[in-house]
């Protein structure tokens, strides 16, 4: 059912050869006494990645690292990403939204997880599984959707003139019916049984785990675009 893009395609070529480009120029360049750094749990900071008070030839801009507070942040497109764990063995930096308590108060910030911006630098791995919110003007009934309209009742969103909120867990997506709206699409590589782990206390922790993405952009990826929420999924292919 996904909808593979062609201009997608031909978008990520391009940022997979700027990228690539950018890789080699900067191992031509000078990085000699570039110690690592480290910021609260974060402790080993180092090629492609930097923090902000690194001088700038250690590393592109890109995957420049912010320490505040002994808490390791990405800004990418303006927005801001918690660092959980660098992994350099996998080539993969474990990342979370920030303000999880934002979204279980219902109040959905349209964080753009799935910006094409993000797959310019970086790509989720294969085991992630995307968590949407969907409100539906009626109820709806199926085995992978978690019903959280009386949760976020007292907000006034849901549970109006008959309206529903759901939490939809993979990628399933005929889960999403006529006349219903994605409001949020949320990563999580906390490995899930789907049929097994559809509950709001399994949400709370996926979003905290966060989820991982690698930055060596894949020779052969697989890109669709979802109909959920209309965003771009892109994998690697391992
Ligand atoms: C620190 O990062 C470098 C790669 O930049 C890696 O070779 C090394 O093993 C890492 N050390 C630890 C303790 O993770
Ligand atoms: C820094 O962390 C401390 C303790 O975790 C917290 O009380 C404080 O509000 C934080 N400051 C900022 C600017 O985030
Ligand atoms: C950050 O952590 C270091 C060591 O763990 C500590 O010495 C320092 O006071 C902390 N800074 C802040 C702002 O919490
Ligand atoms: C990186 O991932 C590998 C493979 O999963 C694991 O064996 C290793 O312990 C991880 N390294 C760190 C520093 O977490
Ligand atoms: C997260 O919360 C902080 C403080 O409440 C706020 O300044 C920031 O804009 C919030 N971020 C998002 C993405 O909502
Ligand atoms: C939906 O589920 C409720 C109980 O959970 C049941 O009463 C109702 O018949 C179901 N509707 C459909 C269309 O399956
Ligand atoms: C509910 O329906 C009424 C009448 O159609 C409308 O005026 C009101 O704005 C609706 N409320 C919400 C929260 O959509
Ligand atoms: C998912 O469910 C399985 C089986 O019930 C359980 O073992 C596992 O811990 C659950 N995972 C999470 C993240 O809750």
């Amino acid at each position: 059912m996904y909808i593979l893009s062609q201009s997608l395609l031909l978008k990520f070529i391009y940022f997979f050869i700027t990228t690539q480009l950018y890789f080699i120029q900067n191992s031509h360049g000078n990085q000699i006494n570039c110690t690592p750094s480290s910021c609260g749990e974060i402790r080993n900071i180092s090629y492609p990645f930097r923090l902000n008070t690194d001088p700038k030839r250690c590393g592109p801009p890109e995957y420049v690292l912010s320490c505040e507070n002994n808490t390791t942040s990405l800004y990418l497109n303006s927005h801001k990403y918690l660092v959980h764990e660098i992994n350099y063995t996998k080539d993969t930096i474990r990342l979370a939204i920030p303000n999880v308590t934002l979204i279980e108060s219902c109040s959905f910030p349209k964080y753009p997880l799935f910006d094409d911006m993000f797959y310019s630098y970086y790509y989720y791995v294969a085991n992630s599984v995307p968590i949407s919110f969907m409100s539906c003007p009626y109820p709806v009934n199926s085995s992978n959707l978690l019903e959280i309209t009386s949760h976020c009742a007292d907000k006034k969103l849901y549970g109006v003139n008959g309206s529903r909120a759901y939490i939809i867990f993979g990628k399933d997506v005929h889960q999403v019916k006529d006349m219903c709206e994605i409001d949020l699409v949320v990563m999580t590589s906390l490995p899930l049984k789907i049929k097994e782990n559809v509950s709001f206390s399994t949400m709370h922790k996926a979003l905290l785990n966060g989820f991982e993405v690698s930055w060596i952009l894949p020779l052969s990826n697989e890109c669709v675009l979802s109909p959920i929420g209309g965003y771009n999924f892109c994998g690697k292919t391992q």
